[in-house]
């Protein structure tokens, strides 16, 4: 019979778990609170100790911290949403299982087999590819969770912290924020809905079966690496430009997921590097622009990534030879040609049910100009789409940035200048002073 030791100082709840496993045959011994424990622990020896975090005169994980040296014994952690920090840090002290209270009797009773039999405390870990980092920012302005919350342990478990429905102090999440907790994890299913992605991903999961999960790894690697090499700018703020890494790889994880989306992905992949290093790189810039302007959501974020990724897409089927041609030399049939490519990438997007409207549109203006002088439309400010701009910005700023055969690629501040001179009429000022803000470090007044 397993030996446990109950330590809650909460008298209805340590009654309620010490009832519950009596009549499931465990040896239960109660404890008051941590202070008792240590007592109880320094005269007897436990299989498991199930013990709460906060408790008067000493807290669940200095009780942990003292068993270590003196009479080890595997921990089971009772936690909650307020309690992330000190999740993390029982963690680190080797806490076998951590049980996000209110919890049921069953998981109660799982996690006290697990322990008991060590060898099985991974079984039931959900593969680490099935979550997805968000922002802390997204969790901010709402008391009440839509989704389940983990926060991540090490590269082989999460645990949950939130039920979805749960209500979250925005005290706590600042307290949080205020110590470095920048990104809590949801499953990927959650995340799609979170950003509002049309992607159905339980459907495409069958289909997706086709794409080998080798080709899709090498395929992330290498994305991640273009990311890297190509995008970073010297001088950019650092925390920005990780954080939009961040979250652009998690969206291309998911995007990856569906195969429509991959193949489109990998069509850009394969025309040319540098047509996939500048949707890349248009992405990333949109995020950092969108953050700079105050927009906090992740589904600003994916709205603006997925266009950035995909506004170029028509180009995959134009010559590269035009395409590398400089603008001024391109006679008036292949300019055409050239410019034929936003229509086409709508076309081809249009084409795909799941690529919701909005992102469309961005697609469709990201050579619009304010005053109407742009093209294929001619629209003019009033019917763009609000983050249309956005994506205008990143994309003239990678276009000077990224080095291609007939360009040399210009510093970030260079860029903005070059910018802010030739489009002074074409996009609003308001966008090139926050991009100006990511070089904060390097441009003057
Ligand atoms: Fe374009």
């Amino acid at each position: 019979m397993a030996k446990i030791l109950v330590v809650e100082d909460d008298d209805f709840f340590r009654e309620a778990i010490c009832d519950y496993l009596t009549n499931k045959k465990f040896d239960v011994t109660p404890a008051l609170n941590a202070l008792v424990a240590r007592k109880i622990l320094g005269a007897q020896d436990f299989d498991v100790v199930i013990t709460d975090i906060q408790m008067p005169g000493l807290t669940g994980i200095e009780l942990l911290e003292w068993s270590k040296t003196n009479k080890p014994v595997p921990f089971i952690v009772m936690t909650g949403f307020s309690m992330l920090l000190e999740t993390q840090s029982a963690f680190e002290m080797g806490a076998k299982e951590f049980l996000n209270k209110p919890f049921k009797n069953t998981e109660l009773i799982a996690a006290i087999d697990r322990t008991l039999n060590v060898h099985k405390t991974f079984d039931v870990i959900v593969p680490t590819n099935e979550y997805c980092k968000v922002s802390i920012e997204e969790f901010v302005a709402k008391p009440k969770t839509d989704f389940d919350i983990f926060i991540k342990l090490s590269d082989t478990k999460y645990i949950k912290l939130a039920n979805q429905g749960e209500e979250i102090s925005q005290e706590r999440v600042n307290h949080f924020k205020s110590k470095g907790v920048k990104h809590l994890y949801i499953l990927k299913d959650d995340f799609t809905k979170l950003v509002k992605f049309n992607l159905k991903i339980s459907e495409l999961m069958k289909s997706s079966q086709n794409i080998s999960n080798e080709k899709k790894m090498n395929f992330l690697k290498y994305t991640g690496e273009v990311i890297l090499e190509k995008a970073f700018v010297k001088g950019i703020d650092q925390e920005s430009f990780i954080d939009a890494q961040s979250f652009l790889n998690t969206t291309m994880e998911v995007i990856a997921d569906s195969d429509e989306h991959f193949d489109l992905l990998n069509m850009l992949n394969t025309h040319s590097d540098l047509i996939y290093a500048h949707s890349l790189g248009v992405a990333m810039f949109s995020i950092m622009i969108a953050k700079q302007m105050g927009f906090a959501s992740s589904s600003t974020y994916s709205k603006l990534s997925m266009a950035g990724m995909f506004h170029d897409i028509g180009k995959k089927e134009i010559d590269s030879t035009i395409l590398e041609k400089p603008r001024h030399l391109l006679s008036f049939e292949e300019r055409k040609i050239v410019e034929s490519h936003v229509n086409r990438s709508k076309e081809i997007l249009l084409g795909i049910r799941t690529v919701p409207e909005d992102i469309i549109q961005i697609i469709s203006e990201h050579h619009e100009e304010i005053g109407g002088q742009g093209y294929p439309a001619h629209k003019s400010k009033k019917d763009f789409h609000p983050l249309s701009q956005i994506l205008q910005c990143a994309n003239l700023f990678t276009g000077q940035v990224l080095t291609s055969k007939n360009h040399v690629g210009l510093s970030g501040p260079d860029a903005i200048k070059y910018i802010s001179r030739m489009y002074a009429d074409k996009i609003d000022t308001v966008f090139l002073v926050a991009l100006k803000k990511l070089f904060s470090g390097s441009v003057g007044n």
